[in-house]
């Protein structure tokens, strides 16, 4: 999309790019980002990758309400993956290798070169764990705000990698013993055991240099950065966030973003929509790479209140048939209806193999009658804010975490890997708005949980206390709030490159 960058009355000579790992779950935060700072006078650059980007113009509502930004703009960078690789979130390393060699010098003009008449970048919001976006912005000298798109409280147990190596936590000792607490991380003692550290953790020998390396990597981008942003709010990690702020630059935490964004472009239409004739309500909506099923909306409709389990493993996650089976087995066996989002390509055989995840699904539903619904991907937030979803079987991403948390919605948590480890450790055991059922997947144990959730005096509690957070994240994003207050203080700072 291009602009006349002469229209864009009023706003600031800074102009920042901002470039998310290309998966769902880093595109969709980013999003929400660039479209308040945009609202906010801002010029922006977001920075696709090809692919994705014909996926997001495929299936995702919103872009036609990002269009209508007087200044904002996609532009696009190559993977480098071949056409038609499948191009599974999965393959992390492949895709970071990939772009750094085949990227480089395109995303180097980008930040060098005026494109399109538009004025050069000041400023850089680089996903944290991208090291193309933030290697090349510090190569050229331009100011680089990093973004992370995980949880304040696995960004804190990364940083600590240094020590956990140098107290022997890591690596693991051969059969040891994963309930054991974890000393090393400062502001969790008691809380985290070895089992609740992020999954490459669990991977790492001191030989392992590709693990360690990258984690190095990931530590050294949020220093180095002029600023750290993470999706999250004040009061759901206080003295967390009060130990990080005296390590890291600047510490902007402005999210919930999917909360924020609403509540900003609520606060816009009223005072500025007017004068500047754009109908920004229009720009929210879904910003999906895979198609929405709506159909499960409808099927919501016809259930009880508080009577759903919602069943969501996000963008990245597989499970074998085995494991699909037991947690379908322990949903039926629940007694409970639940409505469960089987991506298309979630489902792998024993030796790896991708089997048709919404073939499987269709069988499994045919044994369910009407207690099950099961698309391939579900309308998420929506979905969490219906009055029937009674609690979330989530694979712990931050994105779903935050969105469940946001809805007041109780989780069963099941990390699958990475940040999720130590985000279900919290949501149960710090929050209290969760259980945690790491590292079993059977079904008697999701029967258990489900009824843990679902039902008596266990429910109230979890419900009320997700009551609770979801208010307080909804007053944080207020005017006066605390990630109001970040977010208004990061605009600052964006305003101050142009200058
Ligand atoms: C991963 C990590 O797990 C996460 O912690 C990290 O911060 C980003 O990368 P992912 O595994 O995809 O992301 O999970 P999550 O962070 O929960 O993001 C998934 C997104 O997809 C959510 O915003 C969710 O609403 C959306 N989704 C998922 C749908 O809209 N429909 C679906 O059916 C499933």
């Amino acid at each position: 999309v291009h602009k006349d960058p002469n229209s864009m009355a009023g706003s600031a000579a800074a102009h920042v790019l901002i470039f998310p790992f290309p998966a769902q779950g880093h595109v969709t935060p980013m999003l929400s980002l660039a479209e308040i700072l945009s609202l906010s006078g801002l010029r922006i650059t977001f920075l696709n990758t090809e692919h994705n980007h014909r996926r997001l113009l495929r299936h995702s509502p919103a872009l036609s309400g990002f269009a209508r930004l007087r200044n904002f703009r996609f532009l696009t960078i190559p993977d480098g993956l071949p056409e038609d690789d499948p191009r599974l979130s999965i393959n992390f390393f492949k895709v970071q290798d990939s772009m750094m060699t085949s990227s480089r010098d395109r995303y180097k003009e980008l930040l060098t070169q005026e494109i399109d008449g538009w004025p050069p970048v000041t400023c850089v919001v680089a996903d944290g764990i991208l090291h193309l976006a933030n290697d090349v912005a510090d190569e050229v000298g331009v100011p680089t705000l990093v973004f992370r798109t995980s949880s304040p409280c696995s960004c804190w147990v990364y940083q600590s990698l240094p020590i956990l190596l140098h107290e022997g936590v890591i690596p693991f000792p051969e059969e040891c013993d994963m309930d054991e607490m974890v000393c090393g991380v400062e502001g969790m003692e008691g809380i985290v055991r070895r089992r609740d550290l992020p999954s490459f953790m669990r991977f790492a020998k001191s030989a392992d240099e590709h693990i360690i390396k990258f984690i190095s990597t990931l530590n050294s981008h949020a220093i180095r950065g002029k600023g750290f942003i993470l999706n999250s709010f004040e009061a759901l990690d206080p003295t967390l966030l009060s130990i990080m702020r005296s390590y890291y630059p600047t510490i902007y935490t402005v999210g919930p973003l999917h909360l924020h964004v609403t509540s900003f472009i609520s606060n816009y239409n009223e005072e500025e929509a007017e004068e500047e004739e754009v109908d920004y309500k229009s720009s929210s909506g879904s910003t999906s790479l895979w198609q929405e099923d709506r159909t499960c909306m409808t099927w919501l409709d016809n259930q009880r209140d508080k009577s759903v389990v919602y069943v969501s493993f996000g963008s990245v996650a597989v499970v074998s048939r085995e494991q699909l089976n037991e947690f379908w087995q322990g949903l039926v066996n629940s007694g409970h209806r639940f409505l469960w989002a089987v991506r298309r390509d979630m489902v792998v055989s024993q030796g790896e193999e991708m089997m048709n995840g919404t073939a499987v699904a269709e069988e499994l539903e045919k044994g369910t009658k009407e207690r099950g619904c099961m698309v391939d991907w579900a309308p998420q937030e929506e979905v969490l804010a219906h009055r029937a979803v009674g609690c979330f079987l989530t694979h712990s991403g931050w994105n779903s975490t935050l969105e469940g948390l946001v809805a007041g919605v109780p989780m069963i948590c099941w990390p699958y890997f990475a940040d999720q480890m130590i985000n279900s450790r919290f949501t149960s055991e710090v929050w209290r708005i969760g259980v945690d059922m790491k590292d079993r997947c059977d079904r008697i144990t999701v029967e258990r949980m489900v009824r843990e959730v679902m039902e008596g005096e266990s429910a109230l509690r979890l419900r009320s206390s997700a009551a609770k957070m979801g208010e307080l994240a909804r007053k944080s994003v207020e005017e006066g709030g605390t990630s109001r207050a970040d977010l208004e203080s990061l605009v600052r700072y964006i305003k101050s490159t142009g200058s």
